[in-house]
């Protein structure tokens, strides 16, 4: 009796995590790590690794779309990734656009808006124009809200909206203070509310340079899983975490309360 017991225990389907419908959050972001260790694992080429990183990528876009997620950033290159070896950052903009290529239409048929946050201008001419293609092609879009950082840094973004501001002050003499609002209209991500959720894979606990100004308030995830291994059912347990979180903003109650 205890036996087929334990045997029930083991072959029971896992459930699925809890997500209420109410409370969920508006944006969140992922820094997708472990894809070279993955493959390394397995003998195989980095590139291996993140070939099976975009698979996840469409199972957890087509999740979040579902779950009635707003907002969701995928960090899927930084300007401190030009740094890797010659092939595997050729490969990764290849699989860029291959990906982009062969989902945009079903993409866009699901209503999704897809935009980029980083400087497109220094990728390669056919993944810029293939990222171009799906920011116009879906710019029209009122499902979820789809951000790809390419070639993206969180200290530049800063770096690029203050420097303007200070080139518009010398040109028309005045001084100019800012504001929260103010400063984030300057940033890549205006328009798109502040990350609630930032999930990172592969155990690492750090932003590098990820939505450094946006995530101040952020509530983090993080999980040993590789991200090629990352399933829709660790998007729900992240969301289900977030969701029993106490966030009070310095203050005492979950509202962030104005000055
Ligand atoms: C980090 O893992 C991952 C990347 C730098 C690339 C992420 C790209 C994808 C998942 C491909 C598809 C993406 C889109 C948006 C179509 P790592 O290589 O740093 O892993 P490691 O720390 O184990 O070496």
């Amino acid at each position: 009796m205890i036996s087929s017991f334990r045997k029930l225990l083991r072959t029971a389907p896992k459930a699925e995590p809890d997500v209420k419908s109410g409370r969920l959050p508006t944006h969140i972001a992922v820094i997708m790590d472990g894809n070279g260790r993955w493959a390394q694992r397995r003998g195989l080429p980095r590139i291996a690794g993140h070939r099976a990183g975009a698979k996840v990528v469409r199972d957890v876009v087509e999740t979040a779309a579902t779950l009635g997620i707003g907002y969701l950033t995928l960090y899927a290159f930084s300007s401190e990734n030009w740094r890797r070896p010659k092939d595997e950052v050729s490969g990764l903009m290849r699989l860029f656009e291959e990906i982009l290529r062969a989902e945009l239409d079903e993409l866009h048929r699901s209503n999704v808006k897809i935009t980029v946050i980083g400087v497109l201008d220094e990728v390669s001419a056919g993944t810029r124009a293939q990222f171009e293609k799906a920011i116009t092609q879906t710019a029209a879009n009122t499902g979820l809200n789809l951000t790809i950082a390419l070639n993206y840094s969180g200290r530049a973004d800063i770096l690029k909206a203050v420097n303007q501001v200070v080139e518009e002050a010398a040109a028309s003499g005045q001084t100019v203070q800012f504001t929260e609002e103010s400063f984030s209209l300057r940033l890549a991500t205006t328009g798109t509310p502040d990350p609630e959720l930032i999930i990172r894979t592969s155990g690492e606990m750090r932003l590098s340079n990820f939505l450094i100004w946006e995530s101040a308030y952020a509530e983090f995830w993080v999980t040993d899983i590789l991200w090629p291994d990352f399933k829709a059912n660790d998007l729900r347990s992240a969301i289900s975490a977030f969701q029993s979180r106490d966030r009070r903003f310095g203050g005492l109650t979950e509202e962030p309360s104005a000055r």
